[in-house]
């Protein structure tokens, strides 16, 4: 068994974010989204990973990742000229994964579920594809599957009008290489995409095997801020390990759930935790609540945030309104005269938001 994982892609939700960095590499709780989903499929025995690379950011992903052997995996890149689909990626990575089955995991997907469960059960019934799929409120916004009783799939539809189920397809997706005949006999869609859901479809309407599991945990997909956050929150939630290997001063005091990195200084601040501090942090008259991840090398001097990200070397200094529901880019400045401010002055790259809220 092998797996591959999709890393490439246009990243436009995310904007501006991914005109200067990959959308899987954003961190969430200071763990970039796509090694959750390496460490997944490790887990399940799986160490022969192919991740999928766009020409933009390709070179940043292999940079940060390795070859696997942190992981315990091997892994190879394989690049995707262009963003043609999902069932595309797979087409480019067909010469690594031959006649092997796999999973196809999406790069920017969280799933909490035990992938061995689905592998067994995968294996055990010589199935030709097994989706994934998570209850969901808002089934219009997703690819979502009709299922008979037996959990076989009977119809998949992206982003449906009428919804026949609430059932929505996690980006984890278990093939065999009866996939890669249904990938030649597909057309682009009105997208111009070679869509994973029609190759699928072919494979139903061809008589294969393709059956559904509803997962038991939860599936976040990072793609857009808001969801990006509410990943941060969860993995915050469940599997933060409180640690300090930083220096904390004794006017400063630390409830909850904190983990603060080496080198990091915290002077006269609260925080209250669940909240990753990274390394090499310096953060000094602040208040720092729930829900926040800090990356390495951030300052933060007379701030006051929640519910928020910081990517490495954010620069958040004198701003006297808390800071609510952020994602603050690399290397961001964000400053506030000391007296209430007689005019703002801005720097702020495309596609940025900024809302100021009573
Ligand atoms: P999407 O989030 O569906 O697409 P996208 O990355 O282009 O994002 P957006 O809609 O914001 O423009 O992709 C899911 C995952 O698959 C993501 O990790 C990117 C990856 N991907 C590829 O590797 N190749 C592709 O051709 C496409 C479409 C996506």
């Amino acid at each position: 068994m092998k797996a591959i994982i999709l890393a490439g892609g246009k990243g436009t939700r995310l904007r501006p974010l991914t005109y200067t960095g990959a959308k899987q590499l954003v961190p969430v709780a200071n763990k970039p989204i796509l090694w959750y989903g390496i460490e997944d499929l490790v887990a399940a025995g799986i160490v022969d990973i192919g991740i999928i690379i766009s020409p933009e950011t390709g070179a940043e992903v292999q940079a940060k990742t390795g070859s696997g052997e942190r992981f315990g995996a091997n892994i190879t890149y394989i690049l995707q000229d262009q963003p043609a689909g999902l069932a595309h990626a797979v087409k480019v990575a067909q010469p690594f994964l031959g006649d092997s089955p796999f999973i196809m995991y999406l790069g920017d997907n969280l799933v909490q579920s035990d992938l061995t469960i689905f592998l067994d059960e995968f294996k055990s019934k010589h199935l030709d594809a097994l989706t994934l799929l998570c209850p969901v409120v808002n089934p219009t916004a997703f690819g979502v599957a009709r299922i008979d009783e037996k959990g076989r799939v009977l119809q998949l539809i992206e982003k449906p009008k009428d919804p026949p189920s609430n059932l929505a397809l996690v980006g984890v997706y278990l093939f065999n290489a009866t996939i890669h005949g249904a990938i030649a006999n597909i057309q682009p869609s009105a997208r111009g995409e070679l869509e994973i859901t029609d190759a699928i479809q072919y494979l139903i309407e061809h008589n294969h095997n393709v059956e559904a599991r509803q997962i038991q945990g939860w599936w976040l997909d990072t793609g857009k801020k808001d969801d990006l956050l509410e990943a941060n929150r969860v993995i915050l939630d469940t599997c933060l390990v409180t640690a300090n290997d930083g220096e904390v001063d004794d006017s400063s005091q630390i409830i909850g759930r904190v983990q603060i990195g080496k080198n990091t200084k915290v002077i006269s601040s609260i925080i209250r935790g669940p909240v990753v501090i990274g390394e090499n942090c310096h953060i000094e008259n602040c208040f720092i609540g729930p829900y926040s991840s800090i990356a390495d090398e951030v300052a933060l001097i007379h701030a006051d945030l929640e519910h928020s990200v910081l990517l490495e070397g954010a620069n958040v200094t004198g701003v006297r309104h808390r800071i609510v529901d952020s994602l603050i880019g690399r290397r961001a400045q964000i400053k506030e005269a000391p007296q209430r401010p007689k005019a703002l002055r801005f720097m702020i790259g495309d596609d940025s938001q900024i809302e100021m809220i009573e």
